[in-house]
């Protein structure tokens, strides 16, 4: 306890994708208590013992941390809140409030809650987003972006991330205790949810559209190239990043990657274990070119040297071990998933 106040874990947007999986990973292991923030209520699938309580509210709302703080004592954050990407682009105001001011005053109050004696981890989820190929000439000729290379960022998303991940850096350095780790993620993919508002969305939904028996319209265009991780591995090198100790890590900000994987690469493997799988192509130019602008490939080296980042799944066990078996259970019971 300090000043009376339970020390905690928090995490805001917990009620989405990554949130979700993050909960699911914790329940049952030690370690502090878990209070979660969102918009949105939790799932009853409900994240454990550990969980402690869930504030349904929105981060810019000051009352909703002067209730918080007053209870608890946060020691690891992780800052999950955000609007992503493409819905992002439709509402430039509310995206700016939410992903650039709703992360510098969460920043800021975690700076004061911090000590140099006491310090607080911050973990941020970034994005792919940072970075902007000038072309797709430039994209397609690229070798896996490292994390310095063309942080040009083309869209108001990906300029919020870097922009979040630059101010935790320099408030950490300023030596009052905020410990600021980032991770740049890939596209995600999750057997068990669906992703609403990014641009990476078109992979996982092609893939649920398919173990539904449903046709689905693709909104890029077959070449489109990005990374992809599955979600426990994007949550397990999350976890690895905020539990190492600080003086094994040599930046703030690191890339994790996946199998880089086209719509047209995407499709054939689906259509491998679902040969009535039907994709129609009705281009949106808008998400078209922002993937156009992301990198096909990141290099993820720093992490796995800093912190042991260790994605169990390549290309084929992407689907065979993971998404397939996971997708089957979710749609069409346990008894297909096992044959
Ligand atoms: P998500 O959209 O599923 O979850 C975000 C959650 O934040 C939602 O539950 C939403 O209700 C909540 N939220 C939004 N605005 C809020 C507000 N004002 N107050 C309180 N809660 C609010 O997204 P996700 O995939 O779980 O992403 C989590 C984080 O990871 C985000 O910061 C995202 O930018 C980042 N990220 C995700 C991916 C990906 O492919 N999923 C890739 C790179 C980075
Ligand atoms: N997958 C995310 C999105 O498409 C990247 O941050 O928004």
């Amino acid at each position: 306890m300090s000043g009376g106040r339970v020390p905690v874990t928090l995490i805001t947007g917990a009620a989405g994708e990554i949130g979700q999986a993050l909960l699911h990973r914790l329940a049952g292991s030690r370690g502090d208590p878990i209070v979660t923030v969102d918009l949105r209520s939790l799932s009853t699938a409900g994240p454990g013992d550990l969980h402690r309580e869930h504030f349904q509210g929105d981060i810019l709302d000051s009352a909703l941390w002067e209730q918080l703080l007053c209870r608890y004592r946060p020691t690891l954050i992780f800052h999950l809140a955000a609007i992503l990407s493409t819905r992002a682009e439709s509402v430039p105001v509310l995206a700016h409030r939410v992903n650039a001011d709703g992360a510098a005053r969460l920043l800021a109050m975690t700076a004061d809650l911090a000590t140099p004696d006491e310090p607080v981890r911050f973990v941020f989820p970034s994005s792919i987003a940072v970075y902007g190929l000038p072309s797709r000439e430039a994209k397609e000729a690229a070798a896996p972006v490292s994390e310095d290379e063309h942080l040009d960022p083309a869209t108001l998303y990906g300029a919020q991330k870097l922009y979040v991940e630059r101010l935790g850096a320099t408030i950490e350095r300023l030596g009052n205790g905020l410990d600021f780790r980032a991770v740049r993620l890939p596209g995600l993919i999750s057997s068990d949810t669906l992703p609403q508002g990014g641009t990476s969305d078109w992979a996982p939904e092609l893939i649920h559209a398919a173990a539904r028996g449903e046709p689905y319209c693709c909104f890029v265009n077959r070449e489109a190239r990005l990374p992809f991780c599955a979600m426990p591995d994007a949550v397990e090198g999350v976890l690895r990043l905020a539990l190492c100790q600080k003086a094994s890590l040599t930046r703030s900000a690191y890339n994790l990657g996946g199998p880089s994987l086209s719509a047209a690469e995407i499709i054939a493997r689906v259509a491998r274990d679902f040969p009535d799988l039907e994709v129609r192509f009705r281009l949106d130019r808008a998400r078209d070119r922002i993937v156009a602008g992301w990198p096909g490939a990141v290099d993820d080296t720093a992490a796995r040297r800093d912190f042991g980042f260790a994605p169990e799944h390549d290309e084929e066990t992407l689907f065979s071990r993971y998404l397939i078996p996971g997708i089957r259970r979710r749609y069409l019971g346990d008894a297909r998933a096992a044959g």
